[in-house]
């Protein structure tokens, strides 16, 4: 297992490298991250390369047993470029962007595209039988612009290019987003417009360029990695993604890497706070490949640019860092590890202070890596083996970002609803794309499935008549792929599976309706933001509103189809407590039990593979928990036998062999 921290040699003297390395072997590191904003000493004047630096780090790492990975430096352009190629740089509202900070190009600058592919070929030339180099990090966290989506003319050409790609003729265009309303039909490909405005724009429109802004980001990586691959052919490359982000289609960006990384900053706010935000980011990445992932920067102390949030308290870094492995991290990197004394993340805290001492969160990160030289054998060939999935889609985000429906949604909220309960009730989860395969799954969720294509839906109910249990709700198979309404009655072809219908629907601002329970699901709640009308057809209804013009519309709703069940909520519920009753219901329809129900504050997640299974047990709580486990299970990090309960500590972690 690779256990480091990402590290900025150019930013500290010479002098300093060698007692560096030999603190980072004395904390059992292996790996550091290197160079991904380092194009101006890689590249100090266009075309003259200058490795030296480099060399003379990796040469003192290697030494002291640490591998590197290096990063493509094209995050942040060097100043030359700016100065004799401004078309390299980002226009924002028709103004080019003054240069001065990281991530201002242009996607589709020629000049730049070409220059990254130029300094990606030196680099891998110079790197490629270098014993110490190990893999590749692409550019830092696509997506993530402090320019924002390019709008120059290159931009522009390159966005009618892709329609023209799309769509082959005009006809096929307009007809596609609707054109005729407000008379906007376009008769040339040049007139058609970059939907700047996500709130007064043609949504079919904005959902194009959402898709071109990605697609850029996954060509402009895929120019890399031809590069790399050519060169480096003994080299992993990867890419740091952000978890949650929400401007790049994920998936597409992972397909031509060997595996995913993802930066995890879970420490905001004063308080200690349970967020399952970073169990369902994990998944979530896990799912892109459905493949393991690293950890390529994290918490290591309070983070900020200008003002800091609160620190980690002892045993959180550790618990921040193994809750990473419990979900599938085979790899781990603490960002960073000194803090600068310069420049804007002056106070984004390392590992080590400002003083360069070694102090309390080195020796926690230091004892993170022991725990993960322990538990290295038994995770070999190991992975999270979920029966439940939650269809996690880019259309749906964005056509959710484009038109809300209600004012308070928020589709990662929506999704993160049902994955919180998910990780209360003890049960792992994958997070899939809705054409995944889903016939390993029992369970199937489905939270707002607002773009679907008919594809999608007939075998969700193909899904569900084989003995799947579905459960979907509100704001479901509104659109088609092309974010048009579909002319159909909600929730359109699932109705089959689901055995309801809503002929209408409205959101409900502050007031809210009130719901009453029934004999299989008990308990008074309240609609709140968003109701459908529904009516229960052959299904169940479980939850019914009892307001004098809703009487005989349910809320919630229970339907035999084939061998399966369907599951449609009908509104947003207000009380957070439904949501743990709701998933009870749908783990019991599909049979799907925890090997051991957490309490609150507790989370379980469980690896398996190669005929081990190791199930982690995360204390989020500042409190030491007692629980009830079955006596005599070994903790791979203890070495101790439970009895018949297990207390963890403040922030403690458990590794039970099952
Ligand atoms: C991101 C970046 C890092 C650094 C940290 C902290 O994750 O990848 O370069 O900026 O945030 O701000
Ligand atoms: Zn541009």
């Amino acid at each position: 297992m690779h256990v480091g921290c990402d590290y900025y040699p150019e930013h500290w003297p010479t002098e300093t490298w060698e007692g560096t390395a030999k603190a980072m072997r004395r904390a059992g590191f292996n790996v550091v991250r290197l160079a991904e904003f380092a194009w101006t000493f890689l590249e100090p004047e266009e075309g003259v390369y200058d490795f030296a630096l480099f060399d003379q780090a990796i040469g003192i790492l290697g030494r002291h047993g640490l591998k590197v990975i290096l990063g493509t430096p094209t995050a942040v352009m060097p100043a030359w470029m700016a100065r004799t190629y401004p078309e390299t740089l980002a226009v924002n509202q028709g103004q080019r962007v003054e240069w001065g900070v990281r991530k201002q190009n242009c996607a589709t600058s020629p000049a730049y595209r070409r220059f990254s592919e130029r300094i990606t070929r030196a680099m891998a030339a110079h790197y490629a039988r270098n014993p110490n180099v190990i893999g590749w990090q692409t550019d830092n966290e696509f997506g993530y612009a402090h320019a924002g989506p390019c709008q120059c003319g290159s931009c522009r050409q390159g966005w009618h290019d892709w329609l023209r790609r799309r769509y082959a003729s005009l006809e096929a265009l307009n007809a596609a987003w609707g054109t005729h309303f407000w008379g906007l039909t376009y008769r040339a490909w040049a007139e058609i417009p970059i939907p700047v405005d996500f709130g007064t724009h043609n949504p079919s429109a904005c959902l194009d360029w959402q898709r071109y802004g990605s697609w850029l980001q996954v060509r402009f990586q895929a120019e890399q990695v031809r590069v790399l691959r050519e060169v480096c052919p003994g080299h992993f490359i990867t890419h740091n993604f952000m978890g949650y982000h929400d401007t790049l289609d994920y998936y597409e960006l992972a397909k031509d890497l060997d595996f995913v990384s993802w930066d995890n900053y879970p420490v905001w706010g004063g308080k200690v706070e349970v967020n399952y935000g970073a169990s369902g980011a994990a998944d979530l990445m896990r799912g892109l490949k459905r493949k393991n992932f690293w950890i390529m920067e994290t918490t290591a102390g309070p983070g900020g640019w200008g003002e800091f949030g609160r620190n980690v308290r002892p045993g959180e870094l550790r618990k921040v860092a193994l809750h990473q492995v419990a979900h599938g991290a085979d790899g781990l990197l603490w960002f960073r590890w000194r803090t600068c004394t310069v420049g804007r993340e002056q106070y984004w805290h390392g590992l080590l202070g400002h003083d360069n001492k070694p102090g309390r969160r080195y020796r926690e990160a230091a004892a993170t890596a022991a725990d993960c030289r322990k538990l290295a054998p038994l995770l070999a060939d190991t992975t999270v083996k979920a029966k439940v999935a939650i269809i996690y889609d880019y259309d749906s985000l964005w056509a959710t970002k484009i038109q809300k429906s209600f004012a308070q949604n928020s589709w990662i909220h929506h999704v993160g609803l049902h994955q919180a309960a998910l990780q209360r009730a003890g049960v792992n989860l994958d997070m899939v794309r809705p054409d995944a395969d889903l016939s390993g799954y029992r369970l199937v969720i489905a939270p707002q499935l607002h773009v679907l294509p008919d594809a999608i839906a007939q075998r969700l109910n193909a899904y569900v008549k084989a003995g799947g249990v579905l459960l979907t709700g509100f704001r479901t198979g509104v659109k088609d792929a092309s974010n048009r309404c579909h002319v159909r009655t909600l929730p359109g072809l699932l109705a089959e599976s689901l055995g309801v219908h809503a002929d209408e629907y409205e959101s409900l601002g502050d007031a809210g309706y009130a719901l009453r329970g029934s004999a299989a699901f008990p308990g008074n709640y309240t609609a709140d933001c968003y109701a459908d009308w529904l009516t229960a057809d052959s299904a169940e209804p479980l939850l019914m509103h009892t307001a004098w013009h809703m009487r005989g519309y349910a809320a919630l709703t229970r339907n035999r189809h084939g061998k399966g069940w369907g599951y449609y909520l009908g509104a947003n519920i207000k009380e957070p407590g439904f949501y743990d009753q709701l998933i009870a219901e749908v783990l019991r329809a599909a049979k799907v039990r925890p090997l051991i129900t957490p309490p609150a504050g507790v989370e379980i997640s469980v690896r398996e593979g190669a005929g081990r299974k190791l199930v982690f047990i995360i204390n989020h709580l500042e409190e030491p928990v007692t629980m009830p486990v079955p006596a005599g299970k070994l903790d791979a990090l203890t070495g101790r036998r439970t009895g018949a309960t297990l207390r963890l500590d403040r922030f403690g972690v458990a590794v039970l062999r099952w």
